[in-house]
């Protein structure tokens, strides 16, 4: 493992490596700090062309806390902003720090990153792919429910945004079912869904069927970061809300999750957000927690953990 670009890349026992070591150093941290420094000496940036907050502060705390030093570079900022080519801005910094965090628009702009730098790469979110946040979404499953073994999973919202997708591999990979429930105009297509090949997967247009008996529920915005705007879209999710009465159908003991930010009143209603919003804001700290374990594997080529990886 070089890069972190998607979960796609990802083997369900390299998957669940990861989500150990984060368990690993998220107990570390809170038992007074950690014990190894995998990034010591190294100088990571971030770059990014779209606002964070989670994501932005996690890496910044993680990367320091694991002894390296770190530069956010806002696309604004940088010459990248101003049509420098992304394969020029990686090998100039491919020169110069040891791993770059790229949250962008085009999956290939962190694809040509990746092979033009030569440092470990990691994607921060693009349309395509968001693997930092479904890993700590992992991690937050396993730690509520003991895994996602046996577990239905529903996903009601943008069926083919960087979340839908990531939950679509995710779930190929470690076998869970997954329900899709998103409006016509929404659902993954037909090509995606063939190049899937999980029959564990299933997609409909009503989210009751989703919902129903799923122990997680997980929703997400129904305009990403660049859709603002689109009115005409928005008014499609109408009957896409996580609320209460559609809550009624899940199973008793579920659990409701959110990427973040949430907009209530949207895509989930303030009541049902605020009534789980211990699992959304530990599913939030997760990310810290995740992205370390990521962090780790890619530092030295995992030797400092080579316990871990094998
Ligand atoms: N969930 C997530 O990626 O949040 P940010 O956009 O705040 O980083
Ligand atoms: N689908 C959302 C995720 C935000 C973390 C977006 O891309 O804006």
């Amino acid at each position: 493992m070089t890069h972190f670009l998607s979960i796609e890349e990802l083997s369900a026992k390299r998957i669940n490596r990861l989500i150990d070591l984060a368990i690993e150093l998220k107990a570390e941290r809170k038992n007074g700090g950690h014990k190894k420094l995998p990034l010591k000496g190294q100088t990571w940036a971030m770059i990014f062309t779209k606002s964070s907050t989670r994501t932005r502060v996690s890496f910044e705390v993680g990367v320091r806390e694991l002894g390296g030093s770190i530069m956010f570079l806002s696309s604004n900022d940088i010459q990248l902003g101003r049509g420098e080519p992304i394969k020029d801005t990686a090998r100039v910094l491919g020169r110069m720090v040891h791993g770059a965090i790229i949250r962008t628009f085009d999956q290939q702009d962190v694809v040509d990153f990746a092979n033009y730098s030569a440092i470990p790469t990691i994607n921060a979110l693009t349309d395509d792919a968001h693997p930092c946040q479904i890993l700590a979404d992992l991690l937050t499953i396993k730690e509520r429910l003991g895994g996602w073994e046996g577990k239905k999973v529903a996903f009601v919202g943008d069926g083919f945004n960087n979340m839908s997708r990531s939950w679509m591999w995710a779930a190929k990979e470690l076998g869970f079912e997954l329900c899709i429930a998103a409006p016509q105009g929404c659902l993954p297509t037909e090509q995606y869904v063939e190049r899937l090949q999980a029959p564990n997967v299933s997609i409909t247009t009503d989210p009751i069927e989703a919902v129903k008996d799923a122990q997680v529920i997980n929703t997400d915005v129904w305009l990403s970061m660049g859709e603002e705007g689109q009115k005409e879209k928005e008014k499609l999710f109408g009957d896409y809300q996580v609320n209460q009465e559609l809550l009624q159908h899940a199973c008793a003991s579920h659990i409701v999750l959110h990427c973040l930010p949430a907009y209530r009143g949207k895509e989930i209603t303030e009541r049902v957000l605020e009534a789980h919003a211990d699992s959304i804001f530990q599913q939030a700290e997760n990310r810290l927690h995740a992205q370390k374990a990521v962090l780790c594997r890619l530092a030295d080529g995992g030797q400092t953990f080579r316990g871990m990886f094998g």
